[in-house]
C-alpha cells in the first residue's frame, strides 16, 4: 500500500481517539449497522479531501464498512491530525510493520507543494484504474480535476502571472507536469459518478461551474443539508474557535472586545461562544438581514473601520476575501489577535501584511506568529490565516461532525447507487433524509421527541412519519 503520513507509530493513540469517538458518532455507527449486509458502495473508488482528523478516520471506516475503496488527503495544509492519519493507515486490523487500512496521504504543516502533491497522490489509483466518486471540502480536489480535464482539451497549461496568487503557480505547476497525452485528468472527470461536498465555500465553487456550463459530473451540496450547516457550522465553531484561541494564546476571552466578521451560520457559532466567555462582541455585515439578525441577538453591528483600533480579539467568518487588510492590521492596538475560521486563507490580506515597510514576523509556536510593525507594536496571527479550529487547535467535536458526515455517507450513496437519477447538476439532500440524520443523533442526547396524532399530521398537511417542514422552510 503507497501513502505518506508523518509518524506510523502514532497508530495506537489514534485507534484509540478512534474508539472513543465512535461512541461519539451514533449517526456513522448506525448507518454502519444499516448497510453493512447490502454494501451499497461495492464497487466504489473514493478519493476524499476532507480534514484528515479522528473525526474523518471514523467517516473513512464508515466508507469502507459499506464497500468503498478509499484514498484519502486533507484539504487543509495544517489540519492533519497525525495520530488519527497513522490510525487510518494501519487500520483497525493492521500493524506498524504490515499496515491494512487506507492510503492517506497528508501531515500536519505541508508546503503547498506537497498539499498539491498528495491531492494528485490520492487522485492516482493504482493498477492503471480511476476513482469514480469524490468526497471533497472546499472543491479542491473537484478544482483540479476540472482544471486538468479543462487544459488537456485546450492541449495545453496557461501559465500563470505574476498577480496570481502563490497557490495557483503551485497548481499551474503541477498541471503542466501532469496534463499530457494520456489524457490522464480527462479519463478522471469521466470516470467521476458525482462528488459530495461538504462546505459553504465548495458549494459556491460548484454553483459557479454549473451556471457556467463548466461542471463535469453531478454534486451533492451537503453543506446546505439543515443537519449540517445549522449544526456543524454552527455549534461546531460555538465549540472549536474558542478552542483554537485557547490553545494559541490562552488569552483571558472574558472582558475583552471581540470582532466578529460575517453573521451567517459560522459567525453565530463564533458570536455566541465569544459572549459565552465574557467578550464584548462586535459584528460586522454586508447582508441587511444577518446584521438585523445580530442587532436583535444583542450584539453591536459596525463596521471593522470603526473598531479596528479597539478590539482585541479578531475573527473572520465571511467566506469572502480582503476582510482584514493589511492596512486594518497596522492600526490595531498591541497584541491583538487576528483569526480567520472561513475556509480559505484569503479573509485575511496575509500578502500585504508582509509587505508592510520594516515589518518582522517572530514565530512564537507552530501555528501562532507575532508579526511587529515598524514602530514597535505587534499583532498575533493564528495559523498564517488558515482557518485557526483546525489550525490551532483540532476542529469541531465528534457528535457534530457525525452529523455531518453521516449526510455526507448518504450522499455518496445516492449519487453511486442512483446515478442515473443524478443528471449534471448541483442537488441537496431530501429532507426526509435530513430528519432521519437528527433522528439518529436523538437517543444519545436523551431526547423524547412527541408524536403527531393522525389528526394533528392531517391538521397541519404532513404524514405522522414526516417530513414536518415544506422545503421553503428556513430553521
Ligand atoms: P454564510 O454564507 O452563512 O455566512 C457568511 C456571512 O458573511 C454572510 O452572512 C455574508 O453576508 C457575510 N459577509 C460576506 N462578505 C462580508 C464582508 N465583506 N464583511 C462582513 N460580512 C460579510 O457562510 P457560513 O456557512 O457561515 O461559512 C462561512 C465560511 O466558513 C465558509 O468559507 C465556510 O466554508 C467556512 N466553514 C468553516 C468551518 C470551520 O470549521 N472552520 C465550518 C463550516 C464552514
Amino acid at each position: 500500500m503507497d501513502f505518506k503520513v508523518a509518524d506510523l507509530s502514532l497508530a495506537d493513540f489514534g485507534r484509540k481517539e478512534i474508539r472513543l469517538a465512535e461512541h461519539e458518532m451514533p449517526g456513522l455507527m448506525a448507518i454502519r449497522k444499516e448497510y453493512a449486509a447490502s454494501q451499497p458502495l461495492r464497487g466504489a473508488k473514493i478519493m476524499g479531501s476532507l480534514h484528515m482528523t479522528i473525526q474523518t478516520a471514523v467517516l473513512i471506516e464508515t466508507l469502507v464498512a459499506l464497500g468503498a475503496e478509499i484514498r484519502w488527503v486533507s484539504c487543509n495544509i495544517f489540519s492533519t491530525q497525525d495520530h488519527a492519519a497513522a490510525a487510518v493507515v494501519v487500520g483497525p486490523n493492521g500493524t506498524v510493520e504490515n499496515p491494512q487500512g487506507v492510503p492517506v496521504f497528508a501531515w500536519k504543516g505541508e508546503t503547498l507543494e506537497e498539499y498539491w502533491w498528495c491531492t494528485e497522490q490520492a487522485l492516482t489509483w493504482p493498477n492503471g484504474e480511476a476513482p469514480n466518486m469524490i468526497l471533497d471540502d472546499g472543491g479542491d480536489a473537484t478544482l483540479l480535476v476540472h482544471k486538468g480535464a479543462e487544459y488537456e482539451k485546450a492541449g495545453a497549461v496557461p501559465a500563470a502571472t505574476a498577480d496570481d496568487p502563490e497557490e495557483w503557480h503551485v497548481i499551474i505547476d503541477l498541471l503542466t507536469r501532469t496534463v499530457g497525452a494520456d489524457k490522464r485528468w480527462t479519463k478522471i472527470a469521466e470516470s467521476i459518478k458525482g462528488v459530495t461536498e461538504e462546505t459553504t465555500t465548495g458549494v459556491h465553487r460548484l454553483y459557479e461551474m454549473h451556471k457556467n456550463g463548466q461542471l463535469l459530473f453531478p454534486a451533492i451540496n451537503v453543506n446546505d443539508s439543515v443537519t449540517k450547516s445549522k449544526f456543524d457550522n454552527k455549534y461546531g465553531c460555538r465549540h472549536s474557535v474558542i478552542d483554537g484561541l485557547n490553545r494559541a494564546t490562552d488569552v483571558l476571552i472574558g472582558g475583552k472586545v471581540a470582532v466578529v466578521c460575517g453573521y451567517g451560520d459560522v459567525g453565530k457559532g463564533c458570536a455566541d461562544a465569544l459572549r459565552g466567555q465574557g467578550a464584548r462582541v462586535i459584528v460586522t455585515e454586508i447582508d441587511p438581514i444577518c446584521a438585523l439578525q445580530a442587532a436583535m441577538d444583542g450584539f453591536q453591528v459596525t463596521t471593522l473601520e470603526d473598531v479596528v483600533g479597539i478590539a482585541d480579539i479578531f475573527v473572520t467568518t465571511t467566506g469572502n476575501f480582503n476582510i482584514i487588510t493589511a492596512a486594518h492590521m497596522a492600526r490595531m492596538k498591541h497584541q491583538a489577535i487576528v483569526s480567520n475560521i472561513g475556509h480559505f486563507d484569503n479573509e485575511i490580506d496575509m500578502a500585504g501584511l508582509a509587505k508592510q515597510p520594516g515589518i518582522v514576523k517572530n514565530n512564537i509556536k507552530p501555528q501562532v506568529d507575532e508579526w511587529v510593525f515598524e514602530d514597535g507594536h505587534s499583532i498575533l496571527v493564528l495559523a498564517e490565516g488558515r482557518l485557526m479550529n483546525l489550525g490551532c487547535a483540532t476542529g469541531h467535536p465528534s457528535f457534530v461532525m457525525s452529523n455531518s458526515f453521516t449526510n455526507q455517507v448518504i450522499a455518496q450513496i445516492e449519487l453511486f447507487a442512483k446515478t442515473s437519477e443524478y443528471p449534471i447538476g448541483v442537488y441537496t439532500l431530501p429532507k426526509h433524509l435530513d430528519e432521519k440524520v437528527a433522528r439518529l443523533h436523538l437517543d444519545a442526547l436523551g431526547v423524547k421527541l412527541t408524536e403527531l396524532t393522525k389528526e394533528q399530521a392531517a391538521y397541519i398537511g404532513v404524514h405522522v412519519e414526516g417530513p414536518y417542514k415544506p422545503e421553503h422552510y428556513r430553521y
